[in-house]
């Protein structure tokens, strides 16, 4: 062992290993010279040490007197008591300091781009930045934290699913595209001129031709790549547990779902998680949150009030209801005086924004209701009205008439803005509210295309009662789909898969494949479900919102290391970046 390698971390120091001698590694976190004195505190992933070196010794005083920020030090000294007074208790250390006998300074550093240290989001450095120098934001303990939590989640995950029979196993990054909605990263290859390889936006296809090989119980935490729009909870490259399970239907995979949820709550933040986990059917879903992905930490239901709208003199709600929209409304429980006109107008322009016309209100009192809209609202129609919002004196009824489709998006997005603006929950308090969600339809129509797309991916098995109806009907199919929601989050999403090849030929029809095309697609998908192909079934679940929910951060570069940026750049590396010409000939480009 070199004379400056470490005894102890700089986060393993306590009362009883005063007297001792130790060597500590580590960065300068702080430094304060006092002239006579100078402090530092050392850092490293464990935590943080107070070293102090004294006059006693002025050489090494004026050694130390050299330090600054993030230099990379090694020091040797004797564990002290702190001074009576000046313990820190915020510091697992906090009770001792090293006095210093000797310092070496393993490497230097010039002022850096930013501070490391925890300030608030406002007063961090701007992200770019951070993100160009990545590695330096990554000392920060927060993100330290935050990637540890993300390993717990990976092992938990790991030691759950080897308990219950389940084999890791590794599919391709290189293959053929594997459909799941978004567009595919290509590599051109070099020994075939002219074809593509396709970077998988998800295992999807391997993991079933690993039931039909008989593996029974799969799973693998893969990477996932998607040419799509960024989000604050989507990256171009993420991570997905991946399952499936061979002779399941949806019962069983929530069940092993759901026990590795409750073991990853409670092993990585000591809450339980009570079971079995509720489930909505995607209708309702909509009607009563206007999502499929409902935040459930706080009540705001929408209530649809179409029949009692028709029931008024307002020219807005009649005519839309006879052009075959809904009026749905949601009662803001004792809100009434906490908008002025203009905080209702505020609201309306929230409404706007998905699509809304306008947002009638109402505000409830004991006798009357006092609202724009008041006067062409029968007496008998306020009664009913009152009852099916369950109102309230004090109470604020918000409304929007529109086709079916907006007023899901306007209300549904109103809901979460209401939440957050009212504070109608905490978004530091361990609260997880986690729920399925199931009974999706299996297709929706894309305008643009003028075609069926598959509303997850097309080897997801329609429910067997709509099978009869897959051509003649396809909006009214539903699918054996699931997705699992936690706070307004997808966490994760699958489905009971096809099975039967002449089933799956008839979904590749509806999508609007020829036989043709879906051969050459998909040629080895439907000669493997011919070839003995058990019932089977999965699911993805999405690690890095997994990592989000866990850290309490809506922000999903804070649990990767190296993430991109919203334009899909590394800013760190520069990637994308340019190539050289000769690169690009080998490749025939
Ligand atoms: P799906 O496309 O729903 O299903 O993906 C599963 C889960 O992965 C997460 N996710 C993402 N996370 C971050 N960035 C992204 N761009 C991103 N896209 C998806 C979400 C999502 O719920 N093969 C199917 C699964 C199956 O059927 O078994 C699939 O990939 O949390
Ligand atoms: P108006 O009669 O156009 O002044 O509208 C009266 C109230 O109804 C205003 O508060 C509007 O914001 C609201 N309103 C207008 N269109 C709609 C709609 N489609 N749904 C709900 N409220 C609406």
């Amino acid at each position: 062992m070199a004379d400056w390698q470490r005894t102890h971390t700089c986060g393993e120091l306590r009362d009883s290993n005063v007297e001792q001698p130790a060597v500590l590694n580590g960065w300068v976190n702080t430094y304060r010279n006092q002239g006579s004195l100078v402090f530092i505190d050392l850092r490293d992933r464990y935590g943080v040490t107070q070293v102090v070196f004294e006059p006693d010794n002025k050489e090494l005083l004026e050694a130390a007197q050299e330090l600054r920020s993030e230099f990379v030090v090694s020091v040797t000294g004797i564990v002290a008591k702190r001074l009576p007074g000046k313990e820190n208790k915020d510091l697992a250390t906090g009770a001792i300091e090293v006095k210093a006998r000797s310092l070496s300074i393993l490497n230097r550093c010039p002022t850096l781009p930013f501070e490391i240290t925890e300030f608030s989001d406002q007063e961090l450095a701007n992200e770019d930045l951070r993100l160009q120098y990545r590695f330096l934001d990554l000392r920060r303990s927060s993100l330290q934290k935050v990637l540890l939590l993300r390993h717990r989640l990976c092992q938990v995950i790991r030691a759950y699913l080897d308990q219950h029979g389940f084999l890791e196993v590794e599919t391709p990054l290189l293959g053929r595209s594997t459909p799941e909605g978004a567009r595919d990263y290509l590599v051109p290859s070099r020994v075939h001129p002219g074809n593509w390889y396709a970077l998988p936006q998800s295992p999807q296809l391997y993991k079933q031709l690993l039931m039909v090989a008989g593996f029974d119980k799969y799973f693998q935490i893969a990477r996932c790549l998607r040419d799509e729009d960024l989000r604050a909870d989507r990256q171009p490259e993420f991570t997905q547990l991946d399952l499936e399970m061979s002779f399941v239907e949806m019962d069983d995979v929530f069940h092993v779902i759901e026990g590795l949820a409750a073991a990853v709550f409670e092993q990585c933040l000591g809450v339980k998680i009570p079971l079995p986990l509720p489930r909505l059917k995607y209708v309702d879903a909509m009607l009563r949150f206007g999502n499929d992905k409902p935040d459930l930490r706080y009540g705001l239901e929408i209530v649809d009030v179409s029949e009692l709208a028709g029931q008024t003199e307002f020219q807005v709600f009649r005519s839309i209801l006879e052009a075959g929209g809904k009026v749905r409304g949601i009662n803001v429980s004792g809100a009434a005086d906490k908008f002025s006109r203009k905080g209702l107008d505020e609201l309306g322009e929230v409404v706007k924004r998905y699509g809304a016309k306008g947002l009638a209100w109402i505000r409830v009192e004991a006798e009357r209701f006092t609202s724009p809209i008041e006067k062409f609202l029968p007496g008998p129609v306020q009664q009913e009205m009152r009852r099916a919002l369950n109102g309230k004196p004090g109470d604020l009824f918000v409304f929007v008439a529109d086709q079916e489709e907006i007023v899901c998006q306007a209300l549904g997005n109103l809901r979460i803005h209401l939440a957050s603006q009212l504070k109608l929950y905490d978004p530091m308090a361990l609260d997880y509210q986690i729920a399925w969600v199931f009974d999706f339809p299996s297709f929706i129509w894309n305008e643009e295309e003028k075609r069926w797309a598959a509303n997850h991916h097309p080897f997801t098995a329609p429910m067997d009662e709509d099978l009869a109806k897959l051509e003649s009907a396809p909006a009214s199919v539903r699918a054996k789909a699931y997705d699992l929601v936690i706070n307004g989050y997808e966490c994760g999403g699958g489905s009971i898969r096809i099975h039967n090849p002449e089933v799956q030929s008839r979904i590749f029809a509806v999508l609007g494949m020829t036989p043709e095309q879906a051969r050459q697609r998909f040629g080895f998908l439907l000669d493997a479900l011919r070839m003995g192909a058990p019932p089977h079934g999965g699911i993805a679940l999405g690690i890095d919102r997994w990592a989000m929910m866990l850290a309490q951060t809506a922000n999903i570069r804070d649990v990767i290391a190296f993430p991109k940026n919203q334009r899909a750049r590394d800013l760190m590396t520069g990637a994308p970046a340019p190539v050289e010409k000769k690169q690009l000939k080998e490749l025939g480009l």
